[in-house]
């Protein structure tokens, strides 16, 4: 086993695999209204491609967990039973999938059944006519069918990530908390970052951690969950003494790159060893000109050597990743 070590001290374990740069929803921060250029077909790792890189991660690299992530990973035809084959791999991953919930009313059995153990769902509000202003699209009512469908299906804990934008729906963090712990759901807000396709983002406008939890604080008693927060990003509170929790993903105002533990594979099979990482390292080409695991696991680990420290959000000389996030995977 080749650890994928960078040359700061992290080792990457936690592979985020992007299964189509395709979304159904059209969430203001993501992606412009009219949606994006999709990868071609002909570009896109076949099931059987995308299984054999991520056995390779597993097998060869100390991959120890895989998140399914998008665009909206549910309009990938055949996720259950890349669920079921990534489950079967030696030794045999944590799985987990990050949805908008569209679909997920319908999937969340099959999914339970081939394997998956956890799943979060994106939802910035609680209130319908706010959904359709962030999203571009009517569908709060299918993607809280889609939460219900997921507890129903046993999955468990199921989680909430929210960005909250300024101006829509800033002010209703404590509503949406209170909506989540109503549904005995974990709630996370993520800062929002500069990822987006049309370039907008703006710090100023940037609805920070500090401002967050105040406001919870005005409503909720918050105490310092008890587990270690680790390598995991979200700092975790307990809500009222548990047993739910609200996490704040303050990757703007209180960095963790430091602690990365995460590598992603996008759905036209490059890897790209940080979110904010200009370059990326094509297995894609390899693996189809006939390369075997030991050669792909090489370029794997080559890609991951040079990771950078951190993000280098407030470096005045940033600049955004080539590819917006809805075709990294989140
Ligand atoms: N900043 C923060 N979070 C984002 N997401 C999508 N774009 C951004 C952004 N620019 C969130 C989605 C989803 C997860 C994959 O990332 O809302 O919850
Ligand atoms: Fe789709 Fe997720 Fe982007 Fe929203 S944030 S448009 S759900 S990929």
């Amino acid at each position: 086993m080749q650890p994928l070590a960078d040359s700061h001290g992290r080792v990457a374990t936690d592979l985020r695999v992007s299964l189509t740069d395709r979304c159904n929803l059209r969430c203001t921060y993501c992606m412009p209204a009219e949606g994006l250029d999709w990868l071609p077909h002909e570009e896109t790792l076949t099931d059987d491609e995308v299984v054999r890189l991520i056995g390779i991660g597993v097998g060869l690299l100390g991959v120890t967990e895989v998140r399914f992530t998008g665009g909206e990973p549910l309009l990938r035809r055949g996720l259950p039973d890349i669920v079921r084959r990534t489950k079967e791999l030696h030794p045999s991953p944590e799985v987990s999938l990050t949805t908008n919930g569209l679909g997920l009313s319908r999937t969340a059995t099959a999914l339970r059944d081939a394997g998956l153990d956890r799943v979060n769902v994106s939802l910035d509000t609680a209130r319908r006519e706010d959904f359709a202003r962030i999203t571009l699209r009517d569908r709060f009512d299918d993607v809280v069918a889609g939460i219900d469908a997921a507890r129903a299906a046993g999955l468990d804990p199921v989680k909430v990530n929210a960005v909250l934008l300024r101006g829509i729906n800033d002010g209703q963090a404590p509503e949406l908390l209170g909506w989540c712990l109503d549904r005995g759901l974990h709630l996370r807000f993520i800062e929002q970052m500069p990822l987006d396709a049309q370039h907008a983002w703006q710090r100023e406008q940037m609805v920070t951690a500090d401002e967050i939890l105040d406001s919870l604080a005005a409503h909720y008693d918050l105490a310092p969950a008890p587990t270690a927060r680790g390598s995991a990003p979200a700092e975790e509170l307990l809500v009222d003494g548990g047993p739910l929790t609200v996490g704040v993903i303050a990757s703007v105002t209180r960095p963790f790159c430091g602690s990365c533990d995460r590598v992603r594979l996008t759905a036209d099979g490059q890897i790209v060893n940080c979110l904010f990482s200009r370059d990326e390292s094509d297995l894609r080409t390899p693996l189809r000109a006939g390369a075997d695991d030991a050669e792909l696991a090489e370029l794997w680990v080559k890609a991951m050597a040079a990771k950078l420290p951190g993000h280098g959000i407030d470096d005045p000389s940033f600049l955004q990743p080539t590819r917006p996030m809805s075709a990294i995977g989140g």
